[in-house]
């Protein structure tokens, strides 16, 4: 008797054929990954059943699917625990989202993530001849780059990311966590380059909207939104790039407004962001006025609030938060102390990651 039951979306798109459902009875113990119950259901019931795999290690990235709605390597997933989380008995295995669909389970991976890897130059570009060996650079000072490097690009990030939903050009978590690869590497001399280039693309690393399906998803601890805040934390810090999203002028907007007023002034943000007196931030300030129109309209903004606004009683506790945080501006890399690393078994040497340079 099977123990766990599979539904499969089946599509062949170039057939002209709708996708349809088809469930698979699985004889495995719940130990056993919903790889090998999709594996078990193409060689006994329906050899034509597309999936690609390899390594089945969690390692190659190549069987990244959906499984109960959420992007999963289907080799590092038991089927015990999909099985606890499907709502009417049956596991729901589908292909990854945002990309193409080849043949059900498989999705063209060139597409989309493999174009947009593409797009950030995913290579070392070191100032000079290169050296007669090897690059010599100390052990701490790729600490920084270690949890971009962990990714094995099964393209979970990009299936689940929201952004992508909607802006398609969107370069994406995980292209964005291998540029911050690069940007962290202290071999590579482009880094200004790099930045200026993400951060001046309508579709770059602004574009995100910290949703964190992407930091959920990732089977490796990538975390690409923590990179995509990297990027920016280096674009605005060390070479101060206003970019066209006009992101770098809303972060700061809304950070000095927290910090002076412990709340925040949806009026001012919009005036502070913009900035009234650049000829481009009155433009961008009448084109938006619907919004704040809106927010008249629902209730948001009212007459009292546009013209008053007032402090959070106790506004000095959040502005000794800014203070102390700017004191430590050391950052900590979570990927290698873990989440108690800030504890005293952490190695410091190892544990800190200096925010100057790279
Ligand atoms: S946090 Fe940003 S990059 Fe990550 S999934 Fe959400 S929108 Fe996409
Ligand atoms: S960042 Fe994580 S989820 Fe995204 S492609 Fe790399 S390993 Fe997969
Ligand atoms: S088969 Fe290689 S990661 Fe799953």
């Amino acid at each position: 008797m099977a123990d766990y039951k599979l539904k499969i979306r089946r599509h062949l798109p170039e057939t002209g054929d709708a996708p349809y459902w088809a469930e698979y009875p699985v004889d495995l113990e719940g130990h056993r990954s919903v790889l090998d119950g999709i594996l078990q259901a193409r060689d006994r019931i329906d050899g034509s059943i597309g999936i690609r795999c390899s390594c089945q290690a969690a390692i190659c990235g190549s069987c990244g699917v959906r499984v109960n709605g959420q992007a999963r390597l289907a080799c590092n997933t038991k089927l015990s625990e999909a099985a606890a989380k499907a709502k009417d008995g049956a596991i729901v295995v589908e292909p990854m989202g945002n990309m193409p669909i080849l043949k059900d389970l498989i999705v063209n991976m060139d597409a989309v993530h493999w174009k947009k890897v593409q797009r950030i130059v995913p290579w070392l570009l070191p100032a000079g001849d290169p050296p007669e060996r090897e690059y010599v650079v100390p052990a701490e000072s790729m600490i920084d780059i270690t949890q971009s490097m962990a990714c094995i690009h099964c393209g979970a990030c990009v299936s689940d990311c929201l952004s992508m939903e909607v802006d398609p050009l969107f370069i994406g978590p995980a292209a964005l966590a291998k540029a911050y690869r690069f940007v962290g590497d202290p071999r590579d001399s482009q880094d200004e380059e790099r930045l200026r280039d993400l951060a001046e693309d309508p579709h770059g690393i602004y574009d995100c909207t910290h949703c964190f399906s992407c930091v959920e998803v990732c089977p490796k601890g990538v975390a690409p939104m923590d990179q995509i805040m990297r990027l920016r934390r280096r674009a605005t810090r060390d070479f101060e790039i206003n970019d066209q999203n006009n992101g770098r002028r809303h972060e700061h907007a809304f950070t000095s407004i927290i910090r002076k007023k412990g709340i925040l002034d949806e009026r001012k943000l919009l005036q502070d962001s913009f900035g009234p007196f650049r000829p481009q931030g009155q433009a961008e300030l009448i084109r938006s006025l619907p919004t704040g129109l809106r927010g008249f309209a629902r209730g948001k903004i009212t007459p009292k609030t546009a013209l008053f606004h007032h402090k959070l009683p106790g506004v000095e506790n959040v502005q000794r938060i800014y203070d102390h945080a700017e004191q430590h501006h050391e950052e900590l890399n979570l990927y290698i102390v873990g989440e108690g690393g800030d504890t005293d078994e952490k190695e410091p040497a190892m544990a800190e990651t200096p925010r100057e340079g790279s």
